[in-house]
């Protein structure tokens, strides 16, 4: 296999950009920038999300079940950069009604309970029952427009 053509190709899959909202063990909220979720089934609303395996956040969902993915809208970029700069102070954000953070301007944002994990390769897959939905506002901003790759 080429592995030029191979990355080229993949880069290919469309992809959005958005924030999950975990709690650390201590109870702190923790934000992650992250881009691999997709949806699985109807019904039940199942989700799939692939957590790198040394991440808070996949060490925060196995051991609470639980986590929220805010949609990061159309020129709201930076945040990505703060939360992956690791300064959440900068991100206005807000709780979920079972006190998980999500972005107050976010695209909207979904609420997950964990299922069930697949563990081969180093990003473990996260099936997930979305629990609850909220509103925002603006178009979801694709991870294409932010010149970022997170494939190949
Ligand atoms: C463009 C881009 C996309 C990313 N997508 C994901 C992703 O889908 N899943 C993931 O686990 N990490 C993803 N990351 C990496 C995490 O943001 C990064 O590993 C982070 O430091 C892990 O955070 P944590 O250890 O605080 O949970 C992505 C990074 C970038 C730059």
């Amino acid at each position: 296999m080429d592995k030029k053509v191979k990355k080229k190709v993949l880069q290919q899959v469309p992809y959005g950009a958005y924030i999950v909202g975990t709690r650390m063990e201590d109870g702190e909220d923790h934000l992650m920038f992250g881009t691999w979720l997709m949806q699985t089934s109807f019904k039940p609303t199942l989700v799939a999300f692939a957590f790198k395996d040394d991440s808070r956040t996949l060490a925060n969902v196995r051991r609470s079940k639980a986590f929220a993915v805010s949609f990061l809208p159309e020129g709201m970029g930076e945040l990505a950069e703060h939360v992956l700069d690791g300064s959440f102070e900068k991100v206005k954000a807000e709780r979920t009604p079972s006190g998980l953070p999500v972005l107050s301007d976010g695209a909207g944002w979904i609420e997950c309970r964990m299922l069930d994990t697949l563990d081969p390769g180093d990003h473990r897959i996260v099936l997930a029952e979305v629990v609850d939905a909220g509103p925002g506002k603006g178009k979801p901003l694709l991870l294409d427009a932010l010149g970022w790759h997170y494939a190949g």
